[in-house]
């Protein structure tokens, strides 16, 4: 794909439905009592990913389109089938992880999980080794981290556990786990990440109480029946994020980003770009079906260097690529730390943006857990490669925008993954 350098933004952009959100309400959907029905559920690859699985052990779902809502018909919290073939979670980690924690109490029934060649390369002993505390039977390659996984559905262990990493798929497939289990289970994190499975299993009728120092102890009673739920999914802002950055660093630009979901702990970006000194405001700001929700506004204007570390990283730790993008406009030295989790996204998300946006002139010293961007640094157009990444794909058209020359992306398909219409979006809001 060609992408020229140069020109502007403007005008409005509905970013699609939370990943996320969308993933968790397909799950929990397939788990309760009766019917739920989806507003603004993301078509994109993931998802199908975690529809296809559900459908693969006897849950209905109907067909996923763009615009129209999606229902799911509960099979209750022990209703799957044990599937006739491998469970395929695609290049989805949210699908694998939040399923192991599904599967883990199934007892009697055996699955086996595989993805494509990059979730094949995630590790997974994070949510083995919990479930496994709880009574879990989970095999795989390489001591069991890495898929295919199998699982051999248990009788599971109410527990108390502490995640090593704050991680929302790690802590969700506990929750998940501790839905079947004989007693309570409590997840303690180091810090408090993405909160979408307690507000939404809360939602679905489950006992749940969040607690603790920065909201990080999260205990669930198991007993309550869960009830299917009419759920609307807000928009993603971990899509808006492109935007949000592509309008801050390209000249002339103002853009309108509407319906985006603004749960606090999603919310680490605009933190940062307030930190930059990005022109952004909130408008229209609304509660729906339990999540916040608003529109946001942005324009360029000169951006200053940011430093982030550990503490904020769960809050935005898909926003890093675009961030490094940003970073590259701004005055300044920017520095990321604490962020070795990038190393084990859908691609080492360090690596793969320091190689990519150097590629393009950008100044980049990467290192353990992060990296400097030394801003203002002019970019040029080059020859850049997803690498398969939906992100590092959309963040690199981003770059497109401010670089002199066009630049011509490989794989650019990956951005359908979470963003199927990124593509028709750009060139509209380029006019
Ligand atoms: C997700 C949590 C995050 C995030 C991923 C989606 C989720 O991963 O990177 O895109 O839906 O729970 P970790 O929780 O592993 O950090």
């Amino acid at each position: 794909m060609t992408l020229p350098g140069g020109g502007s933004l403007g005008g409005t952009v509905r970013v699609p439905g939370d990943k996320s959100i969308s993933h968790r309400a397909l799950l929990f959907g397939a788990i309760a009592e009766g019917e739920t029905r989806i507003e603004g559920l993301l078509p994109a690859e993931d998802p199908l990913s975690t529809a296809a699985c559900l459908r693969a052990m006897g849950v209905t779902v109907s067909e996923i389109r763009a615009g129209e809502p999606v229902t799911v018909q509960g099979v209750g919290l022990d209703g799957f089938a044990e599937p006739g073939d491998v469970l395929d979670c695609g290049n989805s980690g949210t699908t694998m992880r939040l399923m192991l924690g599904l599967l883990a109490g199934r007892v009697g029934r055996h699955f086996v999980l595989t993805g494509d060649g990059s979730l094949r390369g995630r590790p997974m002993r994070r949510v083995g080794a919990p479930l496994a505390q709880m009574g879990a039977v989970i095999h795989g390659r390489k001591e069991g981290n890495f898929a295919p996984l199998a699982v051999q559905g248990q009788a599971l262990v109410g527990t108390t556990i502490r995640t090593p990493v704050a991680s929302a798929q790690v802590k969700s497939a506990i929750l998940l786990a501790a839905l079947t289990a004989n007693g309570p289970t409590t997840v303690i994190e180091p810090v408090q990440s993405r909160d979408h499975s307690e507000r939404m299993l809360r939602a679905f009728g489950a006992d749940l109480v969040v607690g603790g120092e920065g909201n990080t102890t999260v205990t669930l009673t198991p007993g309550n029946t869960l009830r299917g739920q009419q759920v609307i999914v807000p928009g993603d802002i971990s899509s808006a994020a492109f935007w949000l950055v592509a309008g801050a660093i390209t000249p002339g630009a103002a853009l309108t980003v509407e319906n985006v979901g603004l749960n606090p702990s999603r919310t680490g970006i605009l933190e940062v770009l307030e930190q930059m000194g990005a022109p952004i405001t909130i408008v229209n700001q609304r509660d729906v079906a339990g999540e916040p929700v608003g529109d946001l506004k942005v324009s360029h204007g000169p951006l200053k260097a940011f430093e982030i570390g550990a503490a904020i990283m769960p809050r935005l730790v898909d926003e890093i690529p675009v961030l490094a993008v940003a970073a590259c406009c701004a005055e300044g030295v920017s520095r990321i730390t604490g962020a070795e989790e990038l190393r084990v996204k859908e691609t080492d998300r360090l690596a793969v943006m320091a190689r990519q946006l150097g590629a393009m002139g950008a100044r980049i010293d990467e290192f353990d857990d992060g990296m400097t961007i030394t801003g203002s640094t002019p970019l040029h157009g080059a020859t850049v490669d997803s690498e398969t990444d939906h992100r590092v794909a959309m963040s690199l058209a981003v770059a497109s925008l401010v670089a002199s020359g066009s630049t011509t992306l490989h794989r650019p398909e990956a951005a359908a993954v979470s963003y199927p219409e990124f593509w028709q979006d750009l060139a509209r809001l380029r006019g």
